[in-house]
């Protein structure tokens, strides 16, 4: 069957960004059956034992409990299970030194779905007509942000400014508040800190400034912190969560070991909340009971934290010291070759300066050897201006074992050093 598609059916029949890239990736494992692939692409968190054994923990409580039927037999509140609503109010109370109420706060089925609420409730026409943009401070940025709006002219995003280190063979992305717009054509920023895919994490000034610019026009500042503390706390440098009236902070605890109970979370102003939840409601009524009733043991134990902490965050963490001490000794020191900074997330973003090849045809060369890594240049959603940059990097998963790590980077340096002479020769 072959059915007749709107504009809307066929733009969210098509896959966006790294989704693209992942049908690719499977296609390669699957015909390469008998071949090991290193696979440094993957964006699903690792099954740690400890965070398992967490979840199975709060499941046991859960079916103990006289609240099983009602959780799981029952419809429920669009806005989220009761429970869990009052463990996040007093964790982040008591922790942040807020004054939130269960009406700041939303739980959806994951993050994902938002972004996709804010971005059409925020962004795309009004009811005069305006296009209202969502803005994207600083690209690259989570792919994700790609697929989230009805009206795709709405997304715009910025070029940032670049902090580099060549001797150290380090550098960072920074907004360029010259260049960034927040106006009254504005109707909702966007941006994941730590960073997916760089691991960058904007500085609590930044962030400041950035809501700043947007609350004398009551525009929403959407903070992604799917890798943000408390939890997952996949943060590896200092950064406090930065709340305010025009923000809405928003969680997941996908990275938190629950990706497939999808559990998102939003907290802010009372008729912000109001406007995602009734989109929810008309959505798909509400996010699963039975993720949200475990989540809430989790939460309220303390455990979900120190948790995070104690376990998931040094994990991630040595595995970018093993990516970052493969690369000085792998890499040739002559060539322009950057790794951002590793601040948090679960990746690693490497740029090669004047790289002779785009970062698909570097994609298909470490195929050849076995390699998988994701090309950069799906990392730019909203960014319309050409730029090379935006073809000279690549995303490093950090979900892979140390071993593979290593090889894998080893492997990538010896890749990168021949494309870079083979331009040289053939100059
Ligand atoms: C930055 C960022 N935001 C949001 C998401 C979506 O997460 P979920 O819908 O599982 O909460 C992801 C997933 O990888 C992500 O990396």
């Amino acid at each position: 069957m072959n059915p007749a598609l709107t504009q809307i059916g066929a733009q969210m029949s098509n896959l966006t960004g790294v989704r693209a890239i992942m049908k690719d990736i499977i296609e390669t494992l699957r015909a390469g059956a008998g071949q090991h692939f290193i696979n440094l692409s993957a964006g699903n968190p690792v099954i740690l034992p400890e965070v398992e054994q967490l979840w199975r923990d709060c499941t046991a409580q859960l079916l103990a409990s006289s609240e099983y039927g009602e959780v799981v037999c029952r419809y429920g509140s669009s806005q989220g299970y009761a429970p869990l609503i009052d463990a996040i109010a007093k964790d982040f109370n008591r922790r942040y030194g807020l004054e939130l109420s269960d009406r700041n706060i939303l739980i959806t089925p994951g993050s994902q779905s938002l972004y996709f609420y804010a971005a059409n409730s925020f962004g795309g026409y009004t009811t005069s007509g305006e296009l209202k943009q969502i803005v994207l401070p600083l690209s690259p940025d989570y792919t994700g942000y790609g697929g989230v709006c009805l009206v795709q002219e709405a997304l715009i995003a910025y070029k940032p400014s670049l902090d580099i280190d060549a001797a150290a063979h380090k550098f960072k992305y920074r907004p360029d508040f010259s260049n960034l717009s927040i106006t009254e054509n504005t109707g909702c920023v966007i941006f994941s800190r730590p960073c997916n895919p760089t691991g960058n994490v904007l500085t609590d000034d930044e962030v400041k400034k950035i809501a700043a610019l947007a609350a004398p026009l009551d525009v929403p500042v959407l903070i992604d912190s799917a890798y943000g503390p408390p939890f997952p706390a996949l943060n590896f440098t200092e950064m406090t969560p930065i709340f305010g009236n025009n923000i809405l902070h928003c969680m997941s605890l996908s990275k938190a070991g629950l990706p497939g109970e999808r559990i998102g979370i939003a907290i802010g102003d009372e008729q912000l909340i109001q406007v995602l939840e009734c989109f929810q409601t008309n959505a798909c009524l509400h996010a699963s009971r039975y993720g949200q009733a475990i989540a809430a043991y989790a939460i309220n134990s303390g455990m979900l934290a120190e948790i995070a902490e104690l376990v998931i965050r040094p994990f991630y963490q040595n595995k970018f010291t093993v990516v970052e001490n493969t690369l000085d000794e792998a890499m040739p020191k002559d060539l322009p070759w950057l790794l951002h900074r590793g601040e948090g997330a679960i990746f690693a973003w490497l740029w090669l300066p004047d790289l002779p090849i785009t970062d698909w045809e570097l994609y298909q060369q470490l195929k050849q050897v076995g390699v998988i890594v994701v090309p950069g240049s799906t990392f730019f959603p909203g960014l319309q201006q050409e730029w090379e940059h935006k073809q000279q990097c690549v995303r490093i998963s950090l979900t892979a074992s140390d071993e593979e790590i290593v090889i894998g980077m080893q492997r990538l340096a010896k890749v990168v050093q021949q494309v870079y002479q083979c331009s040289v020769v053939s100059a």
